[in-house]
């Protein structure tokens, strides 16, 4: 079938009121859209459908089994901020060699559960991401979810985190649930959110309840889930939690070896060139200290502005502008203030 099949089809069953075969229209659409690698149209259709859903003026039987799984949902759909698959792989992620080797590992090993419980031997499947903002954790996830083709659901820390006594434990618990029915990854971002229960209770009374929660969500996880948990503030991270991680990946700010690797990664599908090679080394130098995400914001807005200058000055030189970026990246460092105060850097 071809979209336009899909979007006759639609059209006709939604004129006919017919709901039950608009739905199943609509999902083989969003697989044909998954299926050719359109996975933003995949995503919102996904969630039109989840919206509609959620207001569908169904009666429903109090108490039925279709009225608790309704329920069960809506409560889920408010505790994740989504589910989604992944594109990404290993070669969208720039890191040193080290990172880049656990990571590797991490991911063999979770493609591997079957042969390491045949000898008996223990998956790695609950990761912490940390490091400064900007360095790829949120990516990394991506990455894993991508390499590993299975589904992600991101939590909302911040709906979760809970003011109302005991129901972040108990909101934590029930997407642990929903989430381990598939072989899926839950992402946690920001898991640092949990250290703010301190402020909440004075005695830490409620923050301790959720880290035993999560201990013990941990220690029950099945093995074909995975958690990832990413954070920049690994201090406020309690000790019994962090050693509950079977691996630690640190991230850093880039060095020049992998600056040269993002611009050439960002330009990949592009018609601009880089500057001319001592040029370039400058940059490079000058980008020190900022992280992947200011850097690459540099670059793309440094191409734009060469585009739009380009197009008003009747030029068809397609070479990234130099002094343009040399300028953006000082505006960069001057607004986060790298140079002049110590790279606050949390590890
Ligand atoms: N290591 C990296 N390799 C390639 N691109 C990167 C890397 N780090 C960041 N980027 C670029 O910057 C964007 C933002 O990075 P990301 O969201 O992964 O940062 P983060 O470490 O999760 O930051 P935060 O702590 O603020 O959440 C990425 O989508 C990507 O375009
Ligand atoms: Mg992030």
């Amino acid at each position: 079938m071809t979209q336009i099949n899909y979007i006759q089809e639609i059209a006709k069953f939604g004129l006919m009121n017919d709901t039950d075969s608009l739905l199943k229209s609509l999902n083989e659409l969003i697989d044909f859209y998954k299926n050719s690698k359109k996975n933003n149209l995949a995503l919102k259709l996904q969630s039109v459908i989840k919206d509609a859903k959620q207001y569908q003026g169904k009666l429903t039987k109090v108490g039925s089994d279709y009225y608790f799984q309704q329920r069960n949902e809506k409560e889920i759909s408010e505790l994740v901020i989504d589910k989604f698959r992944s594109e990404y792989s290993l070669k969208d992620l720039i890191a040193d060699k080290i990172l880049i080797s656990d990571l590797k590992q991490f991911i063999k090993e979770n493609q591997s559960v079957s042969l390491l419980q045949k000898h008996e031997l223990p998956v790695s499947n609950k990761l912490l991401l940390h490091g400064p903002s900007g360095c790829g954790k949120t990516l990394a996830s991506y990455v894993i979810a991508g390499e590993l083709e299975r589904p992600m659901y991101v939590i909302n820390l911040g709906a979760i985190v809970s003011s109302k006594l005991g129901e972040t434990g108990k909101n934590l618990a029930k997407v642990f649930k929903y989430a381990s029915q598939e072989e899926s990854i839950i992402f946690i971002d920001e898991f640092d959110s949990i250290g703010k229960l301190r402020d909440y209770n004075q005695d830490h009374g409620e923050m301790k309840r959720v880290v035993n929660t999560i201990l013990q969500l941990f220690d029950f996880l099945p093995e074909r889930t995975i958690v990832i948990a990413a954070t920049n503030q690994e201090k406020m991270i309690d000790e019994a939690l962090l050693r509950r991680f079977d691996v630690n990946l640190k991230f850093s700010l880039p060095g020049e070896e992998q600056i040269k690797e993002l611009i050439n990664l960002t330009l990949r599908n592009s018609k601009f060139q880089k500057p001319a090679d001592q040029e370039l080394s400058t940059v490079i130098k000058k980008c020190k200290g900022l992280s992947y995400y200011s850097i690459q914001k540099t670059l793309v807005n440094t191409v734009k502005k060469t585009l739009l200058d380009n197009l008003e000055n009747k030029k068809v030189d397609i070479s990234v502008n130099f002094k343009v970026w040399l300028e953006l990246i000082e505006k960069e460092k001057k607004a986060l203030k790298v140079g002049h105060y110590p790279i606050k850097c949390v590890s």
